[in-house]
């Protein structure tokens, strides 16, 4: 198959371009900006463009077979756009098992996106990955695990007692790769979390754990931390956190997957296995002791 992969540079499209070229049956181009981080890609055909650029993105479509888009479904009108102009058919696009928040802010926009595919008449798989992690190429736990290396407390927004359910990004690539090549796929939208949920205290713990080490919890209550910032973005400060994240920390996080397990055979492994493998990972490159 010719495929296309947008997002190739990313922690997700670096495992799916691993198994990709593992499998040797596939010719693969990648869809890159001009900023990208290119040696990341080596040996792989580059095209050249950006998602906001429906244009450039269906003359990288040319003469392909399918479209891997991992670089956001916020881009789903350019994609489509794209799929179009090229004439391709066949797309399978990563979006979030946030479009099951409670919150309208975090769940809308995916909705609102996945929802433009089924009118699209494309061949189309939506994968929707939780909190992906497992080098230091993701967004959360490697900077989670660096301050626990650092640091003998842990100051804990709420109860902790809210669930997570973050995904190694090595099992999640290997499920997209089994959405975009096993037939049948088309028409589905699969969530592609972790093994299990586990609390957030449980979480921390693990993760200390997985660095031998032993962390005393400080309890901050999360709703003043969270009027605080709400003022604060009133104000227009510069923040590293934002008063929807706080909130966003009481909601459960927790996703079954039943239909991933049957249909894709979807079996992701525990978190403490995947966290220890961050960990090795992290001291391989000296980021923790
Ligand atoms: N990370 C998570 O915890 C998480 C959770 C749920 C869902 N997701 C979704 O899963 C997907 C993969 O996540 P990830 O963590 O692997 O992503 P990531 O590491 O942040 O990588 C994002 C990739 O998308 C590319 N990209 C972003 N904007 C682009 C644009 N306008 N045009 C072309 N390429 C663009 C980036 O290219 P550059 O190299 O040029 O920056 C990069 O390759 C994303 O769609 C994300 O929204 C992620």
């Amino acid at each position: 198959m010719k495929i296309l992969v947008s997002g190739g540079t990313g922690l997700l499209g670096q495992g799916l371009l691993r198994l990709l070229r593992g499998a040797g049956e596939h010719e693969v181009r990648c869809f890159v900006r001009r900023t990208s981080p290119a040696e990341r890609l080596e040996g792989l055909e580059l095209a050249y463009g950006d998602a906001e650029d429906a244009g450039s993105m269906a003359r990288a479509l040319r003469g392909m077979d399918a479209f891997v888009h991992i670089a956001g479904i916020r881009y789903t009108p350019w994609v489509l756009e794209a799929m179009r102009r090229a004439g391709v058919e066949r797309l399978v696009i990563v979006s979030s098992t946030s479009a099951h928040s409670r919150f309208e802010f975090r769940s809308a926009p995916r909705l609102a996106n996945e929802a433009l595919l089924a009118g699209s008449g494309l061949r189309w798989t939506v994968v929707r990955p939780s909190m992906i992690y497992g080098s230091e190429l993701d967004h959360n736990m490697h900077k989670l695990l660096r301050f626990l290396d650092r640091s003998p407390i842990f100051p804990l927004f709420g109860s902790g007692e809210n669930l997570w359910q973050p995904v190694y990004h090595e099992d999640l690539a290997r499920g997209l790769y089994t959405a975009l090549t096993k037939p049948g796929t088309e028409g589905r939208i699969y969530d592609l979390p972790g093994a299990r949920p586990l609390t957030y205290l449980d979480l921390i713990r693990t993760a200390a754990g997985s660095l031998g080490k032993r962390v005393r919890i400080v309890r901050v209550p999360a709703e003043p931390v969270r009027r605080a910032l709400l003022v604060a973005e009133r104000l227009r400060l510069p923040l590293p956190v934002s008063s929807e994240q706080v909130l966003r920390l009481r909601e459960d996080k927790a996703y079954p997957y039943e239909k991933a397990r049957e249909e894709l055979g979807y079996a992701p492994r525990a978190f403490k296995e995947g966290i220890a493998l961050e960990v090795g990972r992290l001291r391989e490159i000296g980021l923790v002791r």
